[in-house]
């Protein structure tokens, strides 16, 4: 019942032209991909040629960060709005390289994602944990609080615009997977975070995807778990036959 989400994080890469290049690919190659949500994450002064790039294809376009006040005196932010403006449906919340390099956390993750929503953009929340705390056996304890810390006083109505992202930081760039079990197992974990917090329907409709070194050798597999409802993808996403590849399965 809950439909695949591919999801492409550009992260720092592409300058205009290659981000206009990859955008006119993904379009020719995906234009049949019809049992798939798709969405990429350009690097934001390419968001707004993207989008129009990829405007009337079922490929949406989202930031890879925002912050949380509507305007202002906030040298060097994007708004909510500002994302809505040029097109965007979407927005990464909370990526573990935003909460490693730029200090943020489960409490400013959390005033985005409501800030996103407010806006009418589908969030995707990022959590996962690092290598010492998955070998301490500390991972669930860890995802439970990013969850429950970025999701603090959400409604289940607020819950329809989101989507999780189980992302393994040892497993980020680094070629190392989790294993198909080891992602579904952290992903049922997140799922019954959310059927304890917002019931039994928001932990069912709500897709949690995962993250890390996701490419078409092992995508499969992964999203054949049941409780793993996609991916998002850094490096292989930035091949346009590679990420064409994943979501057509
Ligand atoms: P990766 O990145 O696919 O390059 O491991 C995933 C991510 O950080 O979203």
């Amino acid at each position: 019942m809950r439909r695949l989400l591919i999801a492409g994080n550009w992260k720092m890469n592409t300058d205009l032209r290659e981000a206009i290049q990859l955008a006119t690919a993904l379009k020719r190659q995906l234009a049949e991909a019809e049992d798939v949500d798709l969405a990429v994450f350009p690097p934001a002064p390419f968001l707004a040629d993207v989008c129009e790039v990829l405007q009337d294809t079922a490929i949406e376009v989202g930031g890879q960060n925002l912050y949380h006040e509507p305007k202002g005196a906030f040298t060097g932010e994007v708004s909510a709005a500002m994302l809505v403006s040029v097109g965007c449906k979407r927005v990464l919340v909370g990526h573990s390289e935003r909460r490693q390099y730029f200090g943020e956390t489960d409490a400013s993750c959390n005033q985005k994602l409501r800030a996103a929503i407010a806006a009418g953009l589908r969030p995707i929340l990022c959590v996962g944990e690092v290598l010492e705390e998955r070998k301490a056996g500390r991972q669930e304890e860890v995802v439970k609080t990013q969850v429950l810390g970025g999701l603090e006083g959400f409604s289940v109505e607020d819950m329809g615009a989101v989507t999780v992202a189980y992302e393994p930081v040892w497993a980020i760039g680094t070629g190392e997977t989790a294993t198909p079990e080891q992602a579904n197992s952290m992903h049922g974990f997140i799922r019954g975070l959310l059927a304890e917090r917002f019931g039994v329907d928001v932990a069912q409709t709500t897709r949690i995807l995962y993250g890390g070194s996701m490419k078409p050798e092992n995508s499969k597999a992964l999203a054949s778990e049941p409780d793993i409802d996609g991916g998002l993808i850094g490096g292989a996403s930035l091949v346009a036959e590679k990420f064409a590849a994943i979501a057509k399965g």
